[in-house]
């Protein structure tokens, strides 16, 4: 029976309520090293905005990661096996996974994003595409554990995590994420992982990727204080911060931060902090591995056998890991 209409859950209920986030991101704002958690760069703006970040001739990983795909979906897809339940963690607008329908033949593709309303409408497109694949999206925030309805199927699970979003974890957290989704694939049903990412390489490299020339970039960063506008009714001001992108060497990390051009005094109901000339608000990290680090990661999560491919310039790496 030809599909019109994928079958879409939202788990608002796991959300904490708008008042405990506020809550959260003011104690992160007042804090004395402040940060934001990067959760606030999605939305409907926020995802439009890395969609065209990820067009950027400087931004190599989704360009390096599509190569790959396409070089390596046979070696994947026996890999695999038959009819895998592909579940696309962080699918934004889904075309990786796309790519892979073909190679794979997924038995049921599972879109899971925290922007809900672009999921909702990516993945409508997308069925109409492909209609006799079942397809679910669920919106949700999985960074800190996956939790799939029982309409996900339990057979041949493969959780594909492109796009080198690991790196947005610190390696701790990185490895109980791992380990979490070691445990969803495990048992008589199977089940692996194909993961993507990004690989140490020369700062400069790094920092043209995290800070285009264009400005997109720039823009998702700033974005972030739209949104923090929105949920806790600040009045941050665009044209009082920049953004700013460096490589901690030490950390093997991009660090994303937003700086003050000028003495700022922030407001919101109940509520301000000053920021001096230069003080930063840290956004997010994107940690870069070698890939025997990477691989010892996994290994240490619970997989057992891990393939690797990498492109010519061991810029990116896509593994694919099962128990
Ligand atoms: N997963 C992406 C990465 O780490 C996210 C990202 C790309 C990003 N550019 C960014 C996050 C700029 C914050 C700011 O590569």
């Amino acid at each position: 029976m030809p599909r019109t209409c994928p079958t879409f859950f939202s788990f608002p209920a796991d959300a904490p309520a708008q008042s405990a986030e506020a809550a959260a991101v003011i104690s992160g704002l007042m804090s004395e090293a402040p940060s934001v958690s990067p959760k606030y760069l999605y939305g409907p703006l926020g995802s439009r905005l890395f969609d065209a970040i990820t067009e950027l001739p400087e931004y190599y990983p989704t360009r390096t990661e599509r190569g790959l795909l396409e070089a390596c979906r046979d070696s994947v897809a026996r890999a695999a096996g038959p009819a895998p339940t592909l579940i696309d963690l962080g699918a934004g607008n889904c075309e990786k996974a796309r790519s892979l329908f073909d190679a794979l033949k997924p038995g049921q593709y599972v879109a899971v994003d925290i922007s809900v309303d672009f999921l909702r409408h990516t993945l409508s497109q997308l069925q109409r595409d492909f209609p006799e694949l079942e397809m679910l999206g669920i919106g949700a925030d999985f960074s800190s554990g996956l939790r799939l309805p029982d309409a996900v199927r339990r057979d041949n699970r493969l959780f594909f995590y492109p796009g080198s979003s690991i790196g947005n974890f610190t390696p701790e957290q990185a490895l109980t994420f791992l380990a979490g989704i070691r445990a969803q694939c495990a048992g008589a049903y199977g089940g692996g992982l194909l993961i993507g990412v990004d690989l140490i390489k020369p700062a400069t490299l790094l920092q043209a990727a995290y800070d285009d020339a264009l400005g997109v970039t720039a823009a998702f960063n700033l974005n972030l204080l739209n949104n923090l506008n929105a949920l806790i009714g600040s009045n941050f001001a665009m044209g009082d911060w920049r953004h700013v992108a460096l490589f901690n060497a030490s950390a093997s990390r991009i660090e994303m931060h937003l700086e003050a051009r000028r003495d700022i005094e922030v407001r919101w109901p109940g509520g301000a902090r000053s920021f001096r000339q230069g003080q930063r608000i840290h956004t997010e990290n994107s940690y870069k591995y070698a890939l025997a680090d990477f691989k010892s990661l996994l290994t240490q999560a619970g997989f057992g056998r891990i393939q690797a491919w990498t492109d010519a310039n061991d810029w990116f790496a896509l593994c694919h890991a099962t128990l």
